[in-house]
């Protein structure tokens, strides 16, 4: 056997025995969640990165909380915008979008909203974002109907730029001064009203919100239609993957067990090795323990080989 060029990060064992299965695959699903991108340097929700400030992030992902407070979410979210922005795909991003091209009956469930997968170029229609993305935004107003997509403007108003260390004494102009990091609960917010937040461009009333799915909201109606004709389209599914994901968010957590009942056998990548999917492990899963940017490049070569070159389509 050729030699590796990473060292390997999972036991021999394990890793025969999924290849062996994800060879003869054809029908494949992907789960994905925040975990995906934590080595992109974006934090998860659950756990030690679920503060935003002194906020629970979850709290902030809801309507109420917009209605509450639109200039707090909207910090919250420009801010994610930001990072996202800022965040280069990792060496799974591209892993899976690589699968995606050799395996064609393959589909990714995607809860995440940071564009890392689209930027690793994963087929789109091959990737289905559950979640909606940071990248969208729409109008909050219950009578219009505008939406609009891959608006990476950022700030996406000026009232929402990141505030800027204007005192830092390694920088000579203001504009160059080091930019704060609005996590931190000992740098202030500035108060924002109505008037400094995005509007509506097309009915002029609505504040525009991120296109994004809040808790309590319904799954976007066409992505659900499709995960559904897909699910219907054979008699089986031969592997669910599970990467980076708590798994405790429905409907998303719900598609392992609908996945299993289909004869699925399921494969967890988690850094933490009590995440497991509701209905537990059994005989014939695999768990993956770890980072899953170094795990995912190596479970798939035997499909889609060493990754070459990892372009990122926002540099293009
Ligand atoms: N590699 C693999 N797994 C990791 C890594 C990593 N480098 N880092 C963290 N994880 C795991 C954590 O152990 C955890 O199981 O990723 C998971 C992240 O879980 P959550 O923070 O709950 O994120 P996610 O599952 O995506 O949340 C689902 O909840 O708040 C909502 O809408 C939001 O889409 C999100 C949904």
């Amino acid at each position: 056997m050729a030699a590796s060029a990473r060292p390997s990060v999972v036991p021999q064992k394990d890793l025969e025995s999924f290849q062996e299965h994800l060879d003869k695959s054809t029908r494949i699903l992907a789960l994905i969640g925040a975990g995906l991108s934590a080595s992109s340097g974006l934090p998860t929700f659950r756990g030690a990165g679920g503060l935003w400030r002194t906020h629970d992030a979850t709290q902030l992902a809801t309507p109420e909380a917009f209605g509450r407070d639109p200039g707090l979410v909207w910090q919250f979210y420009s801010y994610r915008r930001h990072m996202a922005l800022k965040a280069k795909p990792n060496p799974a991003h591209y892993a899976l979008a690589e699968l995606a091209r050799k395996k064609e009956d393959f589909i990714t469930l995607s809860q995440n909203v940071d564009g890392l997968s689209p930027r690793a170029k994963h087929p789109p229609d091959q990737l289905k974002l559950l979640h909606g993305s940071l990248f969208d935004v729409k109008c909050s107003d219950f009578f219009c109907n505008y939406v609009e997509s891959n608006n990476y403007t950022d700030p996406i108003v000026p009232a929402l730029a990141i505030p800027t260390d204007e005192s830092d004494p390694t920088t000579t102009s203001a504009l160059a001064a080091r930019e704060l990091d609005i996590s931190d609960i000992n740098v202030d917010l500035p108060e924002l009203t109505f008037s400094h937040l995005p509007r509506c461009p097309k009915c002029k009333r609505g504040l525009l919100r991120p296109g994004v799915v809040w808790f309590g909201e319904q799954l976007p109606a066409k992505v659900m239609r499709d995960i559904e004709e897909w699910m219907v389209g054979g008699d089986k599914i031969d592997l669910i993957m599970v990467i980076g994901t708590s798994a405790r968010v429905y409907p998303a957590a719900g598609y392992v067990d609908a996945a299993r009942a289909k004869g699925a056998r399921v494969a967890i990548v988690n850094m933490d090795k009590n995440d497991v999917p509701a209905s537990g492990l059994y005989k014939g899963d695999w768990f993956f323990e770890g980072d899953a940017a170094q795990i995912m490049p190596e479970i798939l070569k035997g499909v889609i080989g060493e990754l070459g070159d990892m372009p990122d389509a926002a540099e293009e």
